[in-house]
Formats: C-alpha cells, structure tokens, sequence
C-alpha cells in the first residue's frame, strides 16, 4: 500500500531522502530486537516483496502504488514495531523497472518509517504484539485501526514532502495524492490483521493465501487501465490525424468533446454515456480524412461539388471507425452530427427524435464551437452571440432541450474559445470579444446575427458553420 515516488531528484531532495533513511536507520537500529520473529518477517517479506514488483504505476507515471502495507501492518501486529519496519526494508528487494536506486532508498526509508510508527500506534492504543486469538477480536481491531491510520498518514506526509521538492511538471506535488488513494490504502491495511490472524492456522502459508486473490484482482485492474489508454490512444491518434489535415480546426474535435459532454452532464446522462460522448465528440470529424485536403482548406466560397464532398464526411466517419467496438453509441453520433431537427440536414434527412440523441448533442456543440472559432472564411464570433444563434435555431436546426443545456452550463462553468486560450483568458465571458463584463442574460438585447449566416434554412442545404 502506499504511493512511491519514481521523480528524479535534485540536491536538496537528496537531503530529504537521506533525513528519511537516516531515520528509518536509526529506529530500526534503536529498537528491541527481543520479541523478533525471523521466520515471520522473511515470510512477510516475501509477500511485500511480490506486492512491490507488482505496483501500479498511476496516471502521473511519478507515483506508483503497491500492497506492501498490508505485510507491514502484519508484522506489526506478529511482532511489533522493528518487525514492521524490518519488513517494510524488503522494499529495497522489489523488482520492478522504473524506479532509481535513490527512488528505491527513499521508498524502503518511507515505508520502514511508516510500518514503525504504525507499530508505536499499535502499541499505544493498547495493542499486544503476537499471534491473534480469537480471544483478541474485538479488542484488537481500535489499535489495529489506529495504527492503519497512522501508517497511511506517515506515508503520505513523507510522499508530498518528496513530491513538493522535486515538483516535477504535472504532478505539482498534489496529484495522485488523493482522498480516494487514502482511503483505498486504508481498505487494503485491513488485510494485515487478517493475514496475521490467519497465522494462527496457516502459518507462513497466510500470506500467500492473502496474496493470491489480491494479484488476481490486481491484474484484472490492470487489464482495465491499459485497455483504456489504449482507447484513449486511438481516438488521440485518429483526431490528431483530421487536425493536421484541417489545420484550421485545431482544437475543435476537444472542445466538441467538451461541450458535448457539458450538455451531456446537464441533461443528467449516465457516466458510461457521457464517456461514450466525450468519444463522439473527438470523432466526429473522422470522415474529413476522406475529403480532399484542398477542399477543406479552401478559403473562398465552395461550388456545389466541393460541397458534395464536405457532405459525405459524416459517411466516411462512419466507415473509418465502424469496426472499433468501444465506440458503440458514438458511431449514431458520428453519422448524423450533421442532421437538422427540421428534416433539413444530412446525410439521411432525418428530423426530431429520429436523429439520433448523440447526434442532436453534439450538433449544439460542434455549431457552437464552429461559430466560436476562427474558420479559413471567416473571423470568430463572440459567445454572446454564437448563444444567440443557437436559440435561434432551436427547433429548426438545433435540438432547443439540449440547446438550452448547453447555455446552462456554459452560464455556469463559462467556455474558453480557443481565443481566449491563446489569449491567457480562463474566463470567455469576460474576454475582450464579448465586450467587458457580459453576461448570458437578456438574449434581446444581443446583436443581431452575421448577416448571410450560413445557417440560412432558406439556402440550399450546405454544411452549417462547422464543416
Ligand atoms: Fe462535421
């Protein structure tokens, strides 16, 4: 249990790893070897020994977590303090890629550190040291708690102490360190007391009993984060593929997925959904790898066969990611993004509640964004007004539920275009482009919309601002 840090370290970080396992030197070396039972700490150091080479790298890739704590907290509970901390040594043993020697130093002195203070707890809450009776149960379960709890709490404080002085760029030294990891690394404590009191009955074999159905969770965990990276991975690849061909759409397939996934939040959508719409919405352009590079970077007017072209990338999206799988309900998205509540869009012409609900989301998105962004034919417009358009053409081009979700959201959380991101901007009410201090309010009062808009229902049908 327990986060380790894997950070590069420089000279005043050094210290600190020396201050850490100086300390875990001197306790260690300090304590009573008397109550010691080598035969349970080489058992248990075997145990910490799989759990730290099979730890977890977290998404920061500068922490990993392990089990380990679960062998410390055993010994502490068989054989007190030095026995926790002598277990904890073992860490040093771990085989595992990634971690420097330094970085192995620094965990070895945590988690020794951490197991002895966890036994000095244990102790003072009136724990015995030995094998648990079931005459122990329920006196042992407050000390064994207590020591849990403090074993946690060292580790994490000597974490974010290693984390602030090597700072290393995205982990600021807060990531990965949170509530939810305590708390997971108290759950797993738990398994401690069991391992020692299954002692009693298995012997050395309570570890290994312990150990089993944990790798085998463990794995099973595993399998699931990398597969989605690997999701992750696809879609990136794939959106970086349409960006560098539409070069002017930087960025929009990201914001499309955010705002898709703003309305989707507001309208209450499930979290498997959501996730499957934030996908949608960094593919909903996929099929413009299908249409001529010349055609999409166009800055003058299309003829009717350019825009025949630009029609099909919804099909072409369609036929480009059919066959990945996890994308399921995003494929509905992706080919009808260009449909219109009034029957007037493409490719199919379907109208209201026959587009289906992905699709009609990240129509509201894609427009908005679209408008809100700088095009090869045109400058960008102001939020204000691109909110303006929207409910302008809610119920014709726009589904006016989902319309109204999105400006809802936007009222609350705000929308950085990608203006007002280069731009330093986090707030895009307050951007230079919609005038100083406007707010989403009176849509009356607002300016009229871009002459032409390209939304005209009077026009033939055409791509609607966003291609
Ligand atoms: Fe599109």
């Amino acid at each position: 249990m327990g986060g380790g840090a894997v950070g590069r370290l420089w000279w005043g970080a050094w210290l600190y790893v020396g201050a850490v396992v100086a300390a875990a030197v001197l306790v260690i070396a300090l304590g009573p070897f008397g109550p010691v039972h080598w035969a349970q700490v080489a058992a248990l150091g075997l145990l910490l020994v799989v759990s730290e080479s099979t730890a977890t790298v977290l998404q920061t890739r500068s922490l990993a977590w392990s089990a380990t704590s679960i062998s410390s907290l055993a010994a502490v509970v068989l054989t007190g303090p030095v026995g926790g901390a002598l277990v904890a040594c073992c860490t040093l043993l771990g085989v595992r890629r990634g971690p420097s020697l330094a970085q192995r130093l620094f965990n070895t002195g945590m988690y020794a550190l951490s197991a002895y203070l966890a036994g000095r707890a244990y102790l003072l809450l009136g724990g015995h040291v030995g094998t648990p009776q079931p005459s122990s149960f329920p006196g042992i379960i407050g000390p064994f708690a207590g020591a849990g709890l403090v074993h946690v709490l060292v580790n994490f404080a000597l974490l974010r102490g290693v984390l602030w002085l090597t700072k290393e760029p995205g982990s600021g030294g807060r990531v990965g360190l949170d509530f939810k990891l305590l708390v997971t690394d108290l759950g797993y404590g738990a398994f401690g007391l069991l391992t020692a009191s299954l002692w009693q009955v298995l012997g050395p074999f309570a570890p290994v009993l312990v150990l089993i159905p944990l790798l085998v969770a463990r794995w099973a965990v595993g399998q699931f984060a990398e597969q989605q990276r690997a999701y992750e991975a696809t879609v990136s690849a794939l959106c970086q593929a349409v960006e560098t061909k539409d070069f002017y759409t930087r960025g929009h397939s990201e914001r499309v997925s955010r705002g898709s996934v703003m309305i989707a939040g507001e309208i209450g959508m499930r979290a498997e959904r959501v996730e499957a719409i934030r996908f949608a919405g960094m593919l909903h352009d996929v099929g413009k790898l299908g249409v001529p590079t010349s055609v999409l970077q166009k800055s003058g007017s299309l003829t009717d066969d350019e825009y025949a072209a630009i029609q099909l990338h919804p099909m072409r999206g369609l036929d480009i990611v059919r066959e990945i799988g996890f994308l399921d309900e995003a494929l509905a998205g992706i080919m009808h993004h260009h449909e219109r509540i009034d029957g007037r869009g493409y490719p199919m012409g379907l109208a209201g509640d026959e587009i289906p609900e992905f699709a009609r989301v990240l129509a509201v998105a894609d427009a908005f964004d679209a408008m809100t962004s700088t095009r090869s034919y045109r400058g960008a417009r102001p939020v204000l007004e691109a909110v303006a358009e929207l409910r302008k053409w809610a119920g014709r081009q726009f589904d006016p539920a989902f319309v109204d979700a999105f400006v809802a959201a936007i009222e609350r959380d705000g929308w950085t275009t990608p203006q007002a991101a280069s731009a330093g901007a986090d707030d895009p009410l307050t951007a230079p482009a919609d005038g100083p201090g406007t707010v989403l309010a009176d849509e009356g009062a607002l300016a009229p919309a871009a002459e032409g808009a390209p939304e005209d229902p009077a026009g033939p049908l055409r791509p609607i601002e966003s291609l």
